[in-house]
């Protein structure tokens, strides 16, 4: 399985110009990068500058978005302002939706169920759905566990199985994002979890398809602990956010992921 490590711009850059360059600097190191597929999400008013430049098939670089409706619009329809269809991104040839994402879900109020939704119509659409999860806080007695347990089960509610195998889960814990690298979850840690995620995954939708979910790992990851949660976290990739605006970073990160076993 290749590696998949995924840039979430999240609201950034402020810019065209920078967004560009930002662009155009990880593309030259990704197309150089067999074993990782590289997928950059950028705010959604920049994917119409990027789409034809990823086309060529060879690149390993993929465009994704950052959000997207549930509702498709029927002729005369599509009355919802301030969303984005399915088709509007497969249209600019969007292959990936990071849907419930904490940001979200904490500043927008998206739900359980709205996540559902979305994650259910995206991949009837054809996309590739990164299903975001992670606790708030970890308590000793591990009640977090169930949490996690509750929102894959939630957002998966009543998905047909053979939906699933363009489904990726990227565990992010809550506490971990946006902190300095050090302040990273555990290799170790994310070990037990990828471990317990791939069980719930099991539950399911039985055993062939949970172990064909690529399980990524999100929140500060950054050059330095990289390696380490690759090689011992167990986790096929990552969703990187604030490295990812810095391609010398992100590119190390890249080239780390194209060495790892
Ligand atoms: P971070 O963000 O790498 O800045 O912690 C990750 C994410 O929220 O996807």
């Amino acid at each position: 399985m290749k590696k998949l490590i995924i840039a979430n711009w999240k609201m950034n850059p402020q810019g065209l110009k920078e967004a560009r360059r930002i662009f155009s600097e990880i593309k030259k190191v990704a197309s150089r990068m067999p074993r990782v597929e590289t997928i950059i999400c950028p705010p959604c008013v920049y994917l119409s500058l990027f789409g034809d430049s990823i086309s060529k098939r060879r690149l390993n670089l993929r465009l994704g978005a950052q959000n997207v409706f549930w509702e498709n619009p029927s002729a005369g329809g599509g009355a919802y302002t301030g969303e984005i269809s399915a088709q509007m991104l497969k249209n600019l040839n969007v292959k990936y939706v990071i849907i419930g994402h904490s940001e979200r879900r904490k500043y927008l109020g998206e739900t359980d169920e709205m996540i559902n939704k979305k994650i259910k119509n995206a991949l009837n659409n054809n996309l590739k759905v990164i299903f975001c999860i992670g606790e708030q806080e970890r308590d000793i007695e591990g009640s977090y566990l169930y949490f996690i347990k509750n929102e894959i089960e939630a957002g998966l509610k009543n998905i047909p199985r053979k939906l699933f195998k363009n489904l990726i889960i990227a565990y992010e814990p809550i506490w971990a994002i946006n902190k300095k690298g050090k302040d990273a979850d555990k290799p170790e840690d994310v070990f037990q979890i990828s471990i317990y995620i791939r069980r719930v995954l099991l539950g399911i939708m039985g055993k062939e398809l949970s172990r064909s979910i690529p399980i990524l790992y999100g929140g500060s990851v950054e050059p330095e602990n990289a390696e380490n949660i690759l090689k011992e976290g167990g986790v096929q990739g990552f969703l990187v956010g604030h490295a990812s605006l810095v391609p010398r970073d992100f590119n190390k990160i890249l080239k780390i992921a194209q060495s790892v076993k």
